[in-house]
């Protein structure tokens, strides 16, 4: 082996390693657009994204409520810079200083910041403002630097997959020429930060221009026959799916320009589940075969052609349906709910238990252990109804839940309440276990008890989420040790009548 060869292939294995080493977390989050006649409050934005185990979200600003009511949710938030407000910081390191303070420092740590999208598909939408782009990048970061965040927040800039041409086969895709002196400095940028390539992919967009050229199931990541697959003949990868394909070409595009270790994250994908009569496509059945296929592909780190086994985490678009948005119809149907948390439909997703979990038919509560000690149940049933903020009213003499009056079935009503409140995470049905999941419903003569998780069926309550500190999915009552708690405990005996403090 001569040495340029050496070094290719032991920069080779970097940059395996680099892109390796970003794909441990893959997950898929959502995008959370607000163009709606009634936008939720930002504490039910919250009790969505909970009861749904949502725990990536991008926003398309920085909103200030929404930015509160995410702190100490252990949610991993992207801010984002809009487009409106690019030129001023592109123009103006002062500019960016401020806005970050505003935006950013202003709320991190509690809200977990851990990106931010600098403008978005601003090459496309918005060329004018292209000569500044990378200099807000940079003005942003820079920023971060200053208040050394610049580990734990990555900043980069959404970009249409558009901008690639001739992206099958993917070995053959380029960016537009004409930017490239934009999308040069750009991943230059990216490289030297650690930072990702964000990328919107948008199959449902490329089917409908392709004539159908591009088949359905092939943009719907539906199993295809092996006869249908796609082989690129410069490589021999052979492609199974249009979202695949697009990311590849974006590592093809990004490697013919020298840069081979910048991952991907896809900031925007999905398909909208109504559209009008030139929109055929844009059915129920469709946006959730895609949705549903793209979760489980996604989670499974199944990863590309080119890269096996490199997750590339995507960002769903979008929460809620926008119904004031302009343009086609199927422009305000691309969400997963609507205005009252309802679902728009029930993703497959048997078994994925990560995200959206799809558990309407399947209602598990959180009970106390039979024979469980009676002193811990009753400290368990202290906390869930005090610092848990549990709504015990219903426990309550006179109240539907108060007959049977004793400390299991109380407790079991407050234990299944902040289970569902909890979005039933793991952990959140433990109570130094004392308490367990079952699928035998609780509930008895007028006493009725959450089954199915807040939000489910527009019965979200205008809760405020208890402010649980853990930054992790095991946050759990568990975290607070109630052994060290007793002494508050104790302060809060009735802490039944007590816990209307708390509402
Ligand atoms: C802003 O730019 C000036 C001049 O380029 C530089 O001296 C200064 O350090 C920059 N400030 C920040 C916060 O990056
Ligand atoms: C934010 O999330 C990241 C990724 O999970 C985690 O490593 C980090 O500790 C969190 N930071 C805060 C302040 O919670
Ligand atoms: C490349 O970009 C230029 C300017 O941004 C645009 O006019 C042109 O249509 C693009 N080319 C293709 C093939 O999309
Ligand atoms: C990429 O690297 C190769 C080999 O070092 C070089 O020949 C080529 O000019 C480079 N391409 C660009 C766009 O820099
Ligand atoms: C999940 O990944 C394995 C290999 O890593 C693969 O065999 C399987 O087909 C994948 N399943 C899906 C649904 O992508
Ligand atoms: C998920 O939803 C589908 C469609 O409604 C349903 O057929 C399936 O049984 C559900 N799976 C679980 C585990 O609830
Ligand atoms: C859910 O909503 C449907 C229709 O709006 C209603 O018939 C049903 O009773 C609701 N279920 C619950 C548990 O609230
Ligand atoms: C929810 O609570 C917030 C703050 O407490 C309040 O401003 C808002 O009006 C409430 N929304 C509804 C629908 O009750
Ligand atoms: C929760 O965090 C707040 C500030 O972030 C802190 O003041 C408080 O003591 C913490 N509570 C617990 C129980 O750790």
């Amino acid at each position: 082996m001569d040495s340029p060869m050496a070094l290719s292939f032991l920069l080779f294995i970097f940059s395996l390693l680099s892109l390796q080493a970003f794909a441990e977390d893959v997950f898929v989050g959502v995008n959370i657009g607000t163009d709606l006649s009634v936008m939720p409050h930002p504490t039910q934005v919250v009790a969505l994204l909970k009861a749904q185990q949502i725990r990536h979200v991008r926003l398309y600003d920085a909103d200030g409520a929404m930015l509160i009511a995410l702190a100490n949710t252990g949610i991993q938030v992207m801010v984002s810079v809009p487009n409106e407000q690019l030129l001023g910081i592109g123009q103006s390191n002062s500019t960016a200083a401020n806005w970050v303070n505003h935006n950013v420092l202003a709320h991190y740590p509690a809200t977990n910041i851990t990106a931010i999208s600098v403008g978005s598909e601003v090459l496309t939408t918005l060329p004018n403002a292209a000569k500044i782009l990378v200099n807000a990048l940079k003005y942003i970061h820079s920023a971060l630097v200053a208040s050394n965040l610049d580990h734990q927040i990555k900043v980069s800039t959404p970009l249409s997959s558009s901008i690639i041409i001739d992206s099958f086969p993917p070995s053959q895709a380029f960016f537009n020429s004409s930017l490239d002196s934009v999308i040069v400095p750009l991943l230059g940028f990216l490289q030297s930060t650690n930072s990702f390539l964000m990328l919107n992919v948008y199959p449902y967009y490329d089917y409908m221009q392709s004539n159908r050229y591009i088949m359905l199931d092939y943009a719907l990541l539906k199993p295809l026959p092996s006869n249908k697959e796609a082989i690129d003949q410069n490589t021999l990868l052979s492609y199974t799916n249009a979202f695949d394909t697009i990311v590849d070409a974006a590592y093809f595009a990004m490697a013919l320009l020298n840069f081979s270790n910048i991952p991907i994250v896809v900031s925007e994908t999905g398909w909208p589940s109504k559209g009008g009569s030139n929109e055929p496509d844009a059915t129920l059945d469709n946006a959730n075969t895609y949705n549903s296929n793209l979760i489980r592909h996604v989670l499974n780190k199944t990863g590309t052609p080119k890269h096996p086994g490199i997750a590339v985490s995507t960002y769903i678009y979008e929460l809620y349906n926008e119904d004031m948005k302009s343009g086609p119809i199927s422009e305000k149907n691309w969400g997963l709910f609507d205005a009252n948390g309802r679902s728009i439909y029930i993703l497959h997703l048997t078994g994925s238990g990560l995200v959206l979990a799809n558990d309407t038919m399947n209602p598990t509560y959180c009970a106390a252990k039979d024979g469980a000690d009676r002193k811990m149940l009753q400290a368990a049933l202290d906390w869930a109804c005090g610092p848990g903020r549990v709504d015990c009213s219903a426990l309550l003499q006179g109240q539907p839940c108060y007959e049977p009056d004793n400390v299991m079935a109380h407790a079991t009503y407050a234990f299944n309440t902040y289970y569902h409140q909890m979005g039933k995470m793991s952990g959140s049905c433990n109570f130094n276990g004392v308490a367990a999941v079952t699928t035998t419903n609780p509930s008895h003569g007028s006493c009725s008890f959450i089954g199915s998780v807040v939000g489910r069926n527009g019965t979200l309550a205008n809760i405020t989420a208890p402010s649980m500190n853990s930054t992790n999915s095991d946050s759990s009552a568990n975290a607070y040790g109630y052994g060290a708690l007793s002494c508050a405990v104790m302060m809060m005996v009735g802490a039944l009548l007590g816990s209307s403090i708390w509402l």
